[in-house]
């Protein structure tokens, strides 16, 4: 316990004497010479982060308790149209479109990492970039998900995405969105991490807090009779983050532009869980989840962060390892977050 305390400290102080963290994550020439093509730099790129994405689809699925929140069940029996955008390998497709035979599934992704042939005749994928657009019809789909995109998006594409998944959608269909905050509680060793992760995924546009954003808006957007909030999600989401959004003129407008996609739902929810990193305090599902993040700190960004950071790989991964440390000996906790609502009947 001790040794890990330690070799964390002097790991940050040599960190410290060779480049402050704060200069490292103010860090502006990197805008300006990207090495990384920002839209790019975590895109699944082998059959590690496929592994990772199918490990994630079922850790969340047991954390939130099944593969939807929206009340559809009846629809999806009975035959519904259904689209996941930004679907990755398509696990929860295949298990979806299993379950529900007598349904249609699409799902999009800007890389060809789902199922070619193998897979069950009622789903089909399309590789597009959603930036540019959902290539359906309006009032095309009674469910509409969106899992774990914010950090690929551009925060005014956000927007315009959220706009087409809401176009594509039935009046009275349902969307549901689930995002991933890493900096919820947590120790100062994956703090060093995290920070220099979170700044380089800002300087690319996006925006990983995206979600509080909305569900501050759905609050003030959607009357409190129609948008819903589980009271104990609601004190770790107020204690943790407050809201300090309206803060400069295009924020202002980012916020307006969401307020007005937003007001074309109604019987909003909005729920978060946290999830506790390791099983020492987090038992297997903490054991899973540290899994996940092994494997995304040690293979999907193991050149971008080392780069982003100015240290040497080896450096990095010492500091991984002292992270993996620090979960033992300390409750440390991310969020998640999800959102769903129905599109108001016309
Ligand atoms: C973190 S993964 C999430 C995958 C899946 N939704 C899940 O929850 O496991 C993000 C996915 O979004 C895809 N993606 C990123 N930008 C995209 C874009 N502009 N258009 C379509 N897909 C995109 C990536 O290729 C990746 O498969």
């Amino acid at each position: 316990m001790g040794n890990s305390h330690s070799s964390s400290k002097s790991f940050r102080r040599k960190l410290t004497k060779k480049k402050s963290l704060q200069k490292l994550i103010n860090s502006e020439s990197l805008k300006q010479q990207p090495i990384y093509d920002p839209s790019k730099f975590h895109l699944p790129k082998n059959d590690k982060d496929i592994d990772r994405m199918h490990e994630q689809h079922f850790l969340f699925k047991h954390i939130w308790g099944g593969n939807f929140s929206s009340p559809i069940e009846r629809t999806l029996h009975k035959g519904a149209m259904v689209l996941d955008v930004g679907c990755g390998p398509g696990t929860w497709l295949l298990e979806m479109s299993t379950t529900y035979p007598q349904s249609q599934f699409y799902g999009i992704d800007i890389e060809q990492i789902f199922p070619k042939e193998i897979k069950p005749g009622n789903l089909e994928f399309i590789q597009s970039d959603i930036t540019n657009g959902i290539k359906f019809d309006n009032d095309h789909f009674d469910f509409v998900r969106m899992s774990l995109l914010a950090a690929f998006l551009q925060e005014d594409k956000w927007i315009h995405v959220l706009g087409e998944l809401i176009r594509v959608l039935k009046p009275g269909g349902y969307i549901e969105i689930i995002e991933h905050e890493l900096q919820y509680s947590i120790g100062s060793c994956f703090s060093m991490l995290i920070t220099p992760l979170l700044n380089f995924i800002r300087s690319t546009g996006a925006n990983v807090q995206i979600m509080q954003k909305i569900d501050s808006l759905l609050t003030t957007t959607t009357t409190s009779s129609n948008h819903h909030v589980s009271p104990s999600s609601r004190t770790a989401f107020s204690t943790s983050h407050p809201t300090n959004m309206l803060t400069n003129n295009s924020s202002h407008q980012v916020n307006l532009s969401l307020s007005n996609t937003l007001s074309r739902l109604t019987n909003t929810h909005s729920d978060t869980r946290t999830v506790i990193i390791g099983s020492v305090h987090g038992g297997q599902t903490g054991k899973v989840f540290e899994e996940i993040l092994t494997s995304y700190f040690e293979n999907t960004v193991v050149e971008l962060l080392p780069w982003y950071m100015e240290i040497s790989q080896e450096k990095y991964l010492e500091l991984w390892k002292s992270c993996q440390k620090e979960f033992k000996n300390r409750a440390s906790s991310t969020k998640l977050f999800k959102f769903w609502g129905m599109k108001i009947p016309q």
